[in-house]
């Protein structure tokens, strides 16, 4: 079995609505839809925004599940000015940049206890994500890391700090945790994300206008990388 997890509706409807043979379980306040997804085992589920949510739906898919892998697809804010609205990104690895305990001198995004700045993300996976996305027609595939926090970025200055800090590519409210869970109980993990807006004063707008368009295409990656269609 493979999971699933999407932050949001508009992420994960498409998905949501070709499972076949599907059951429902609550748990919590997380509900995990199992099936047959494009002739694979699946399970998936709407985590909701921000870090808590999407590690409580990861940690308990996880052990109720036991996936074999993990993958959070959604919708992203540009990290870097290299990265365009509809480019996709794939993460080579995910950090909580809003994880701060640099006044006891620790690095910006060390996370205590794991001790980790950088959750990683699995590289066969990542490779199946990337050839997937290039078959979308005019999308620009970038790898690279992806920053998470509890913020919707909307603020150039603040889009330019987490990409001097971890020189992310994109910014989101969940991969690092999904990726946190993982880690934890040693699932791999990927992490796909399509541009809606540019993080910056634009974005709130160009959320409205993009994300949608842009969550679409995460959805047909995962169809074609779950056909084994990729090339
Ligand atoms: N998801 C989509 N756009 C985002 C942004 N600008 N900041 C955080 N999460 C996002």
């Amino acid at each position: 079995m493979i999971g699933l997890i999407g932050a949001m509706a508009v992420e994960m409807e498409k998905l949501m609505a070709d499972v076949e043979d599907r059951t429902e379980t609550t748990v919590g306040m997380d509900r995990y839809v199992t099936g047959r997804l494009y002739g694979q085992e699946a399970v998936l589920a709407i985590c909701g925004p921000g870090k808590v949510n999407a590690a409580l739906c990861a940690g308990g898919m996880i052990l109720r599940y036991h996936p074999q892998w993990i993958l959070n697809l959604g919708v992203a804010g540009a990290g870097d000015r290299d990265v365009g609205i509809c480019d996709m990104v794939v993460a080579t690895g995910a950090v909580q940049h809003d994880f701060d305990t640099s006044h006891l001198g620790d690095p910006v995004g060390l996370v205590s206890k794991i001790n980790l700045v950088e959750f990683p993300c699995d590289a066969a996976l990542r490779e199946r994500l990337v050839r997937a996305a290039e078959q979308i027609p005019g999308i620009h595939v970038h790898c690279g890391v992806i920053a998470t926090g509890d913020q919707f970025i909307d603020r150039e200055a603040d889009r330019e700090r987490i990409h001097r800090l971890f020189g992310a590519k994109a910014v989101e409210m969940e991969g690092a945790a999904i990726a946190h869970a993982c880690y934890t109980y040693g699932v791999p993990c990927g992490i796909l994300r399509s541009i809606s807006d540019g993080a910056n004063e634009q974005s709130p707008m160009d959320f409205g206008t993009f994300a949608a368009l842009a969550a679409d295409h995460t959805q047909r990656v995962v169809e074609l990388v779950l056909k084994g269609l990729t090339a």
